[in-house]
């Protein structure tokens, strides 16, 4: 994993504007000309990405909620067809405001967002929160639509942090949604190279287990948590019922209370 304490941006000569300098300001990154992290953040052509020195031809890693693939993906959903959905508490015409705490590059977020949740996002690695920003900066800025305004917020914090202000700033919390990083099997050699290097500059999120009580203690209603099929339960909980697909499990702790 890379230290935070130091994250590098890169903007080419004339590049630099003010949507750039706002990052820079929010997520206090370095603006250096070169760098000698290989994995670094690079602004170009209004872009914000994570770039892999070593490896020039592989495609930078960015949100992008209105590219092909995204709009694609939203496209199909529905809360029939998505365990996600259903996981996290869609039914009939109730959507709920869902905390996704281990929010990455948003994909989940994106789905629970097209079919109608609210969705605040919580990211504690300063890079990738950043990369966040910027993908939810263009989205809003070009899409005026319900999915788009579905995002409601976005905090560069963790639910394990001691200086936990931000939680006065959540509106009400039904459901909490997790999917911590987990140490994938040899065998699943399918995940993409710019995924890994992802997963590499993110770091094995070791603390998770901690993540189950301080989720259950904020949501109204459940907790959620995607898991790789064959992984064993976070914490070493067993949850009230998992709904179950090809490749993932979503396990889910009801609020009793
Ligand atoms: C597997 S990725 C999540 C992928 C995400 N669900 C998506 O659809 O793109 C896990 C992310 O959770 C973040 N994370 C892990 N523990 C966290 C915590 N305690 N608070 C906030 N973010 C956390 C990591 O930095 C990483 O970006």
């Amino acid at each position: 994993m890379q230290s935070q304490s130091n994250v590098h941006l890169v903007a080419p000569c004339g590049q630099l504007d003010a949507n750039a300098e706002q990052l820079i300001s929010r997520f206090q990154l370095a603006l250096v000309d070169a760098t000698e992290h290989d994995l670094h953040l690079l602004w170009q052509d209004g872009k914000l990405q994570l770039v892999q020195q070593s490896q020039p031809k592989q495609a930078g890693i960015l949100v992008d909620f209105l590219g092909a693939a995204a709009t694609y993906r939203r496209k199909q959903v529905s809360i029939k067809q998505e365990l996600i959905a259903r996981a996290v508490g869609c039914k009939n015409n109730i959507r709920p405001v869902v905390l996704d705490a281990t929010a990455g590059l948003g994909r989940d977020s994106l789905v629970l967002a097209s079919v109608g949740c609210k969705v605040v996002m919580l990211e504690r690695n300063r890079a990738v929160a950043a990369l966040l920003s910027d993908g939810l900066r263009r989205l809003q800025q070009a899409e005026q639509s319900a999915w788009a305004k579905n995002f409601i917020g976005l905090y560069n914090a963790s639910l394990l942090s001691t200086q936990r202000d931000f939680l006065a700033k959540l509106p009400r919390i039904d459901t909490v949604y997790l999917d911590p990083m987990y140490p994938h099997k040899k065998k699943s050699a399918a995940v993409k190279k710019e995924m890994k290097a992802f997963q590499g500059f993110v770091g094995a999120d070791e603390d998770a287990d901690a993540l189950l009580p301080a989720a259950i203690e904020l949501c109204r209603s459940r907790v959620v948590v995607k898991r790789p099929d064959y992984a064993e339960y976070l914490n070493k909980q067993k949850p009230d019922f998992s709904l179950e697909s090809k490749k993932h499990r979503f396990d889910v702790y009801l609020k009793h209370s």
